[in-house]
């Protein structure tokens, strides 16, 4: 089978979307516009992946750094899209076939796609259109009066004849790599806006007999794309809409499906409950009969089965064991892993610490850098300190501790097992196993005491 390199035109400025950013680094569902288009480029097995990118794409390629098998191709100067194809044919061989996309049409999937590479092979010209109610400003497809593709039209270039036909050029096409080498050799900039017009390949392979093969897609805004900030917001609605079905088709329960939002990727068990506006990022799994209260943001996140998340909750790179119980009010920080049964309450931090099953930590504390065991309960207003301003430390309690209320752990420290910590202490030497550590000053009644009185005006 001929391979399939993927050329992706992303040289153009973006002027319209009033940014410092480059275009192609918005994003689209917590992902940059190029970021869609690499993958579903990866999707369609493609040998190489060429990005045309303009002058100075330096942050593009920054961005991508990581991707594997990415060629970039500078275009200094925008002269077109048929002008930002010619700078990345020299990297193709001539033995297989090219898709063009475009880095700021994020949507498009590998699905529609497969089709027109499958004609590709076949040495046709395959070219994705678009029938809009307003085609204004696209490139037309002129048809013959057998409906055979004949050529596109720019509209700068279109008669007023032409500029009512609604059948647009959606710019995304596919073609073996040497024909395409030979038209594109052969473009001019003999029009309205004296550029290297791609699209002047189609009235070429119509000459030399090559079949062009047109296929439409049904749904606009899956070849949308992103000029302004208007359109963006209009693909990320399009996305989650989406991301949305997927969840529903897999069971899950949306209370309002329109005010969820996926910036990543979700799996869900069996009868998960998701309550409204939550946000998920990265990678997120949830176990069976997970619920999630309203307005909770999840990112990166492995959650057990039966586990309950109550409102206002921001969890992020954690992972939470099943049956366990959080929030409402609780931050759960990078490195938190709560084993089965854990119990965090309101107004709780956890960071970069273990807690072991049945553990509880309901009220009002700050837990870092600690390992506790099994079935420990953490009073109110616990802290662990676990930075004396230059270094981390260790906090460690062990299986069946207390800690009492408003008491602070001063790291590195061990509180043994079973052992009891008295409210109010400040804990700075371990505590033995089974023992009773308090630190509280001893009280003193000084009796009939009057308080100082300020003295009287005049
Ligand atoms: C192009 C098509 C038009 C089609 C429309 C769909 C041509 C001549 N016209 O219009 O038929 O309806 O797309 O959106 O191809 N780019 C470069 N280098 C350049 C010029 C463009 O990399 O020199 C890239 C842009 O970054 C963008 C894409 O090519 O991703 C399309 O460019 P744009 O200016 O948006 O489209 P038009 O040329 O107006
Ligand atoms: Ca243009």
């Amino acid at each position: 089978m001929q391979q399939l390199s993927v050329v992706i035109l992303a040289a153009g400025k973006g002027k319209r979307m009033v940014s410092d950013l480059p275009k192609v680094l918005h994003s689209v569902g917590g992902r940059p516009l190029l970021g869609h288009v690499l993958a579903t480029a990866s999707g369609l097995q493609a040998v190489a992946r060429l990005v045309v990118h303009g002058h100075g794409g330096e942050a593009v390629k920054a961005t991508f750094a990581s991707e594997q098998g990415v060629l970039w191709v500078e275009q200094a100067e925008q002269l077109g899209t048929g002008h930002a194809v010619a700078q990345a044919l020299p990297l193709l061989g001539d033995g297989g076939v090219v898709l063009v996309l475009y880095g700021d049409v994020p949507l498009i999937r590998a699905e529609t796609l497969q089709p027109l590479v499958a004609a590709a092979r076949q040495d046709r010209l395959a070219l994705l259109t678009v029938e809009l109610a307003d085609p204004t400003g696209y490139g037309r497809i002129v048809r013959d009066d057998r409906e055979q593709v004949q050529r596109i039209v720019e509209e700068k270039d279109a008669t007023p004849s032409e500029r009512c036909l609604c059948e647009v050029n959606t710019g995304i096409l596919a073609v073996s790599a040497a024909r395409l080498r030979g038209w594109v050799a052969e473009l001019n900039n003999d029009n309205a806006q004296g550029e290297y017009y791609l699209t002047d390949v189609i009235a070429l392979a119509v000459r030399d007999g090559v079949p062009v093969e047109p296929f439409t897609v049904t749904e606009p805004l899956e070849v949308q794309g992103v000029n302004d900030r208007r359109q963006l917001a209009e693909l990320e609605r399009f996305y989650q809409a989406r991301q949305i079905e997927a969840l529903l088709a897999n069971g899950a329960t949306l209370l309002d499906p329109a005010r969820i939002d996926i910036r990543g990727a979700v799996t869900t068990g069996k009868d998960v409950v998701i309550d409204v506006n939550v946000v998920f990022e990265g990678t997120v799994r949830l176990g069976n009969r997970v619920r999630i209260g309203p307005f909770c943001v999840l990112r990166d996140v492995v959650i057990g089965d039966d586990v309950e998340i109550l409102s206002h909750c921001r969890i992020e790179d954690a992972e939470i064991g099943p049956g366990a119980q959080i929030g409402p009010f609780a931050r759960l920080r990078p490195g938190a892993r709560l084993a089965a049964g854990v119990h965090i309450g309101n107004f709780v931090e956890v960071k970069k610490s273990s807690i072991g099953p049945g553990s509880k930590v309901n009220h009002l504390t700050y837990i870092g850098d600690a390992e506790i065991g099994a079935n420990v309960n953490v009073g109110a207003g616990t802290i662990t300190c676990n930075y004396d301003g230059a270094n981390k430390h260790k906090t460690i309690i062990e299986d069946g501790a207390f800690i009492g209320s408003n008491s602070s752990l001063v790291a590195p420290v061990r509180v043994g097992k079973g052992a009891t910590v008295g409210a109010g202490s400040s804990v700075s030497r371990d505590v033995p196993d089974g023992s009773l550590c308090l630190t509280r000053a001893p009280r003193k009644d000084v009796a009939n005491w009057e308080r100082p009185v300020k003295p009287k005006k005049g």
